[in-house]
């Protein structure tokens, strides 16, 4: 009888919350379209403030930050320039195997202030394995400006400048995110329900 009656209980919460089914896993929304905007907006605010005087250039990693910069960059107000690209790997004669190289960048950013637009840090490794690679094209400084950040899953020291919103170390997706190539198209952001 009691388990009968938490069981409708939870049947009701669950369809409350507001879902979406993304391939086989469902996602309950964990941060709405409202909040995204004014943190987005609050981060652009900063970045206009401590750029004032300069002509960033702006290097959106695809494919996850494709919405997050298009949003961001209508909030900034500085003269600059955006640029796409993309982190390839592949297999080459390296003895560490993997190389991973940058996609796409098809402009000089010698003595330019760079600011790399991301959608999520979660280990870190992507952005610090970035950082290297875009050193070598003599920029005059690199910020990182990432939409999410799990600091729980930190698993290099990395300087994260502009961070619109940190969150739990559960899978999201939604706002440019992804679960297997779907779910990016989304005005809000879900998180993974742990049916277990
Ligand atoms: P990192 O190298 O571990 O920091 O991984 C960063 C990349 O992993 C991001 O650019 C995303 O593409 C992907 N990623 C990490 N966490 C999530 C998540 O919760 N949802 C979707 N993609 C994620
Ligand atoms: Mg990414």
């Amino acid at each position: 009888m009691i388990n009968r009656r938490i069981f409708i209980i939870f049947a009701k919460i669950y369809t409350l919350m507001e879902t979406i089914q993304v391939k086989d896993k469902r996602f309950a929304v964990s941060i709405p379209e409202e909040k995204i905007k004014a943190e987005v907006k609050r981060v652009a605010e900063e970045i206009n403030r401590d750029y004032e005087g300069k002509e960033p250039v702006f290097l959106a990693v695809l494919n996850g930050s494709f919405i997050f910069a298009a949003d961001l960059l209508r909030e900034v107000t500085l003269p600059c320039e955006i640029s796409f690209v993309r982190l390839a790997s592949y297999q080459g004669v390296s003895t560490t195997g993997e190389i991973r190289e940058i996609m796409g960048l098809n402009m000089d950013i010698t003595g330019r202030p760079v600011i790399i637009v991301e959608d999520i840090v979660d280990t870190g490794l992507t952005m610090a394995h970035m950082l290297d690679t875009l050193k070598k094209h003599n920029p005059a400084s690199i910020d990182i400006c990432t939409l999410l950040l799990k600091p729980g899953k930190l698993q290099v020291n990395l300087d994260v400048r502009y961070c619109a919103m940190r969150i739990p170390n559960d899978f999201i997706v939604g706002y440019g995110l992804d679960y297997d190539g779907f779910g990016r198209n989304t005005k809000d952001i879900y998180t993974l329900i742990n049916m277990e």
